[in-house]
């Protein structure tokens, strides 16, 4: 990915996360969250439940993680689907922007833990308990093409062995209009060079992750063109606020990050966006695929010396056994 801009640290800051953490951001991804309900049906598939019961039937407490949980309302819709399961979990949320968490008394009311959280700091993951469940959803904006492999570590580090991971990402290399020749604004904005936003790789990265470090993957598709009228609605207004925080943030960053995207000043793209606002409102829809990426942690991990928790693997014990015995024999 090539950058132009003529200050490299400017380049760099705006590269880590290039939509909004606040209030207005707190607001779309809530409805974005109902878009992902509604198209995606299945919160936690009948794998993840098995899993947790098995714990509970241990009489273990099973324990879940989100990592850039944002507002965590996936995490409040894990707890009222397990309430409806009779399965008691610690949820624990994590984000590098604090602004983005619920009110304390939200978290409180649900049993909702929320904690500060880079996923590219190792450090920070180290001191951290495992879990049986790990979720991300929505994180390739801030994963930049060289932090797949850290970041997907990083999480594997805290899932205990046996443990499941889940990822839902959108691929935005994907996306369509619903009618490209009538929503040109729409168009202009996405054709300029956000090439910052493109992450390619995603669905070729995540496969290649998952399917190497984890077992029994599964990969499920699903796109918000199979929504009835009113999600297609709904996801007309979400795309029309990413793209206004994704203006906002080009234009918060200055002249190098306007010029980068090819426009001669701020102006030029806050009229874009506003001619792009208006088409959404008229009946243009940018659709999102997203893929939903499910594995489970080995047991043993039959490449490596040791276990992510820093265990040795079962190949290395017999490894070590069959030296005793040559040792004995000789
Ligand atoms: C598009 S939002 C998705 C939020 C949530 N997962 C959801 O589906 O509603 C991306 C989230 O990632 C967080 N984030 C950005 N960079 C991060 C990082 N380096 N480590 C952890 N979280 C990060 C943002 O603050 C934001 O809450």
């Amino acid at each position: 990915m090539s950058l132009e801009f003529s200050n490299a640290e400017e380049a760099k800051d705006y590269a880590e996360y290039t939509l909004g953490v606040d209030d207005d951001a707190v607001k779309r991804l809530v409805l974005q969250s109902a878009i992902t309900r509604e198209m995606m049906k299945v919160l936690l598939p009948e794998k993840v439940i098995t899993h947790l019961r098995n714990i509970s039937g241990r009489g273990e407490q099973p324990r879940i993680a989100d990592i850039g949980t944002g507002p965590g309302n996936w995490l409040f819709d894990v707890r009222a689907q397990l309430r409806e399961e009779g399965i008691n979990a610690t949820l624990d949320g994590y984000d590098l922007y604090p602004t983005m968490f619920p009110p304390e008394e939200t978290s409180k009311a649900e049993n909702v833990n929320f904690n500060e959280l880079n996923i590219h700091t190792k450090e920070q993951f180290i001191p951290l308990e495992k879990y049986d469940v790990i979720h991300i959803r929505y994180l390739s904006a801030a994963i930049g093409p060289e932090q797949w492999d850290g970041a997907f570590d990083n999480c594997m580090s805290i899932l205990k062995p046996g443990g499941i991971f889940m990822w839902e990402e959108l691929l935005l290399e994907k996306m369509s209009i619903n009618d490209p020749t009538k929503w040109t604004n729409v168009l202009a904005v996405f054709k300029l060079n956000w090439s910052i936003l493109r992450r390619n790789d995603v669905d070729p990265k995540l496969s290649s992750l998952f399917s190497t470090k984890l077992e029994e993957m599964t990969k499920e598709e699903f796109t918000t063109q199979s929504l009835p009228e009113k999600g297609q609605r709904m996801q007309a207004a979400n795309m029309s606020m990413a793209t206004k925080e994704l203006v906002d943030r080009a234009v918060e960053h200055g002249e190098a990050v306007v010029k980068h995207l090819g426009l001669e000043s701020a102006e030029q793209l806050q009229g874009m966006l506003k001619l792009a606002q208006k088409d959404f409102k008229e009946g243009c829809v940018l659709h999102m695929p997203v893929n939903r990426w499910t594995a489970v942690k080995p047991l043993v991990i039959a490449t490596g010396r040791t276990t992510g928790d820093g265990s040795r693997d079962l190949e290395s014990v017999q490894a070590g056994w069959t030296e005793v015995f040559k040792k004995w024999l000789c």
